[in-house]
């Protein structure tokens, strides 16, 4: 089985955020489990400057923005499991940000990720055109789109089935109208898959014209055929519902285990979890929180309204009144930014903020913290809380999408379950998980109990990579 991955974030190589960790991870293990897997990306800046991709000498022109781009080829060196390809094209890619600087998108994003589809697409073409091409996100919309609707320009790929993977419906790659004709697409296409209120959606377009679907939990599956989740899609997933399907991401435990992570203060296990306590000490110091037994609760998250964070500004007071400290490490919208570092210096000692990316800290925190916040509005899969899980650290999450499918509710008495789920998206919601995840806290061994079946939880990228290798089969198999 020949796999394509087309996607515009893969860890280790470019990421903004889970959806980078999720495909980096997946065609990793596909490629663990003996499947051919080829990985394609932009050729961004932040590639360009890494030492093990390399010049392949392969270039072509593809048509973008109503003109022709010229494409060079590069490779990644070294990597295990999955094959790494780039397409450079600079005037498009080497850039500072991979969508935008500053907060603000690129205003040529339309232009950027129709280059980005056609150049994917005729380089599979060229070299091992796969069996199954699997797209994420908008940014692949249009490489799912240009290979149905036009398939006489890619006559090696006939028989090339896609899957179109959705990590988040509330990024819909929307452009206004006037760039559809730039895209060199049969207007008769139009209304039915690409037209959006108005505009055109990139995401749209992959949706309807995939061969399958899928979302990255089973309760999103769910949630984006209905009108309060569906962010105005939810007729085109209804329309669908017969070929989507919800698959659970996986962690990557390779690299987020307590028990071989090298940015800790000390490794634990479920069998030795001793460690835990100098992480927790390790994590105070560096947030220059007092060095105190009170329960910490961790949050890292993309500082965007989706995690939740007027929920959690309306909760802040009440929380720092009980005998805690909380740590938060994101970077986002400066709103969000300004109003978190505002609370952090009227709480100092208690409430730490810290505000950029950081891998190492993300780390830290996951590492040293007793309980880790997920108030999400919306979240399709979340991987933090699976990252919790592993480290024994409690999740405090809205029983929402993946958050869902994770997290077992539980009772504070007894320590059964996994994490302590709230459902009003509503800041006394938030307080009242906490204040039950704090009664367990209270119980010495009910906690004990509680760390010990969360960090049995098995939400490997395995698993998830066996259910891809199964849809892939099928989709292969199929005769229509
Ligand atoms: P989303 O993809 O919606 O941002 P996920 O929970 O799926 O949410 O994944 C978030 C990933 O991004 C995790 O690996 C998390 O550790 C990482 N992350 C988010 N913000 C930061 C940050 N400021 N610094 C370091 N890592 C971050
Ligand atoms: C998106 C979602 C998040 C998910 C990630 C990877 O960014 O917001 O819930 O875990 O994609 O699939």
């Amino acid at each position: 089985m020949r796999v394509a991955i087309v996607s515009s974030e893969a860890a280790p190589f470019a990421k903004s955020g889970g959806l980078a960790d999720m495909v980096g991870s997946l065609a990793a293990a596909l490629g663990r489990r003996g499947l051919d897997v080829t990985l394609v990306l932009p050729a961004y800046r932040c590639v360009l400057a890494r030492s093990d991709v390399a010049a392949t000498g392969m270039a072509f022109p593809v048509p973008a923005a109503g003109g022709i781009e010229q494409v060079e080829v590069l490779e990644g060196v070294g990597g295990e499991g999955a094959a790494a390809r780039f397409v450079r094209v600079d005037r498009f890619f080497d850039r500072d940000g991979l969508y935008g600087q500053g907060g603000t998108d690129y205003t040529d994003n339309a232009d950027r990720f129709a280059c980005f589809a056609r150049a994917a697409l005729a380089l599979l073409a060229r070299v091992d055109p796969p069996d199954v091409l699997h797209g994420h996100d908008w940014q692949t919309g249009l490489a799912v789109a240009y290979l149905r609707l036009q398939p006489e320009r890619y006559p090696s790929l006939t028989s090339t089935r896609t899957l179109f993977t959705v990590h988040n419906v509330g990024y819909q790659g929307l452009f206004d109208a006037g760039v559809f004709p730039r895209l060199q697409v049969d207007s008769a296409h139009y209304w039915p898959n690409f037209e959006f209120y108005g505009n055109i959606s990139y995401l749209k377009a992959g949706l309807s014209l995939a061969d399958r679907l899928t979302t990255v939990s089973p309760s999103y599956a769910e949630e984006v055929k209905t009108a309060e989740q569906g962010c105005g899609l939810d007729g085109v997933f209804r329309a669908r519902a017969g070929d989507l399907a919800g698959i659970m991401n996986g962690a990557d435990y390779r690299v987020w285990d307590p028990d071989a992570d090298a940015f800790i203060a000390r490794r634990y296990s479920a069998a030795a979890p001793e460690g835990k306590h100098d992480c927790k000490r390790d994590l105070q110091q560096r947030l220059d929180l007092p060095p105190v037994d009170a329960p910490l609760a961790g949050m890292v998250a993309r500082l965007v309204d989706q995690k939740g964070l007027d929920v959690l500004a309306g909760a802040l007071d009440a929380l720092l009144s009980r005998d805690m400290q909380i740590a938060v490490l994101g970077t986002g919208d400066r709103r969000h930014e300004q109003a978190l570092t505002g609370f952090a210096e009227r709480h100092s000692g208690r409430l730490a903020v810290r505000i950029g990316f950081d891998e190492e800290l993300a780390h830290v925190i996951e590492a040293g913290s007793d309980l880790f916040l997920m108030p999400s509005r919306y979240e399709p899969s979340g991987l933090n809380q699976l990252y919790s899980l592993r480290y024994g650290t409690i999740p405090v999450v809205r029983a929402t999408g993946g958050l869902r499918d994770s997290v077992v509710p539980c009772d504070p008495a007894t320590g059964e379950g996994t994490g302590f789920l709230f459902g009003d998206y509503a800041s006394e919601a938030l307080v009242g998980a906490v204040d039950r995840a704090l009664d367990c806290y209270r119980r010495p061994d009910a906690w004990r109990r509680l760390m010990a079946n969360a960090m049995a939880q098995d939400f490997s990228v395995d698993r998830a990579a066996a259910q891809y290798a199964a849809l892939y089969a099928q989709l292969v198999d199929r005769t229509d």
